[in-house]
């Protein structure tokens, strides 16, 4: 049973505050898990509860961790650790605001995911083996999406497009995504200095994006592959997150790098034309949040050879989840448990998912630390994909390495390989 809940300030990978929470149980046991936080967010995902003013950037969290201590600490004393869904929802009913803005979203998402951790370590298994145990999924290694230019709002916007990844759904194992993945990345810094445009990394890792357009970095990538000794689309794919919400405005497009002005619909045409020019498995928030109408339309168009990802379109929100597929919007969602605010919800949103054969993506945010929970999360739910940022700092590299000590554990045959694309031109 837990006996304590505590929270304390510690600091995360753009060196801005976040919570970690303990969740200490009677028999001494102890899970600790710490909020990440993003940059480029949904307008309907669980609130960064921040106290503003001028000290830290007004990015302090004194509330949140007073939000622990406090109701949430009461609420959760005595409480059965292995009774995740009943934690979440002693945690909800202190604040049903569906954004949670009186407890906010990084209080709730360190303590849930602290509560699954503490369950793990009195249960006696690895946290991906409790996921799938308490769950009754079958565990794999999941699916990298490495990112190996970042742009959009983790690169001071230099380009419009945010992550320009990489997957290798044709590699035997997880350790051969890492070894493909590493030639990629340092092919990549190696064009970027003989054009005498390298300039450090993007906030995920990947090399700053000195291009003078959105299809420079395209072209840059596919060299990149190439110098590797890779030919792209055969073992080696692209995957985008063009995070459009971030340049959409008044249903408009703006691509600022290149001066260009798009409605909807040229926007959807620009991107089809690259997804005939480039080999691109993924894409995702092609679209604006607000544009249901656009997303619609290119799911409809290229769903049936492209993984379509609803981030900020769908904020890992089971109720999003089934509208979009009433919808026709998207096939496949973004899991970002801080998006949620808890680890029961992010599973009812992935299980949607699942339900309707869509694929599912757990995914870090821009703002991340040493937890390694997502990493588990992926294996556990079994959910074949996992997006975390680059092939640098530790705050990713960590995700990755603990994957391959799980591989250790679950064998290099648990690899999903190249399975979660099977319904994209790539299977
Ligand atoms: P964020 O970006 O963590 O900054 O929101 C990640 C993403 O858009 O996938
Ligand atoms: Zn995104």
């Amino acid at each position: 049973h837990i006996k304590d809940v505590i929270a304390r300030r510690v600091w995360d990978s753009r060196g801005h505050p976040t919570v970690e929470v303990d969740v200490i149980l009677e028999n001494g046991v102890v899970g600790r898990a710490i909020a990440p936080a993003g940059a480029s967010r949904g307008t309907r995902e669980a609130i960064d509860l921040r106290d503003g003013g001028a000290a830290l950037q007004g990015k302090n969290v004194v509330q949140a961790l007073k939000n622990v201590n406090g109701p949430i600490a009461a609420a959760l004393r005595g409480r059965n650790v292995q009774d995740q869904t009943g934690a979440d929802s002693a945690i909800l009913a202190l604040d049903p605001s569906p954004l949670k803005k009186a407890l906010g979203g990084n209080a709730t998402v360190a303590t849930s995911l602290a509560v699954l951790h503490a369950a793990a370590a009195d249960a006696g298994c690895a946290l991906w083996q409790h996921v799938a145990e308490q769950n009754g999924f079958t565990p794999s290694l999941p699916l990298p999406e490495i990112q190996i230019f970042g742009g959009g709002a983790h690169a001071g916007r230099r380009v419009d497009i945010q992550d320009f990844m990489i997957m290798v759904p044709g590699a035997n194992s997880f350790d051969e995504v890492m070894e493909i993945t590493n030639e990629v990345y340092f092919a990549a810094g190696d064009i970027m200095q003989s054009k005498g445009k390298l300039a450090g990394v993007a906030d995920e890792g990947g090399w700053w994006p000195m291009f003078d357009s959105n299809e420079e970095a395209l072209e840059t990538l596919i060299g990149a592959i190439e110098k590797a000794g890779e030919k792209p689309g055969d073992r080696v794919v692209i995957s985008l997150d063009i995070a459009a919400s971030e340049f959409c405005n008044d249903g408009r497009y703006r691509l600022a790098l290149e001066d260009r002005d798009m409605d909807s619909s040229a926007m959807i045409d620009m991107l089809g034309g690259w997804l005939d020019a480039y080999p691109i498995a993924s894409i995702e928030d092609p679209l604006a949040e607000t544009d249901k109408e656009g997303t619609c339309e290119f799911t409809r168009r290229f769903g049936d050879r492209v993984q379509i990802i609803g981030d900020d379109y769908l904020v890992t929100n089971a109720t999003l989840v089934d509208q979009a597929q009433k919808d026709g919007a998207c096939n496949a969602v973004l899991i970002k448990v801080n998006q949620a605010g808890t680890v029961s919800e992010s599973i009812e949103a992935f299980r949607k998912a699942q339900s309707a054969g869509w694929g599912a993506i757990v995914s870090a945010r821009s703002g991340e630390t040493e937890d390694v929970s997502i990493s588990h999360l992926a294996t556990g739910l079994g959910g074949g994909q996992l997006k975390v940022g680059s092939f640098t700092r530790s705050e990713r590299m960590v995700k990755w390495n603990e994957c391959l000590r799980i591989q250790d554990v679950l064998g290099a045959a648990a690899f999903v390989g190249g399975a979660p694309l099977a319904n994209t031109w790539w299977g």
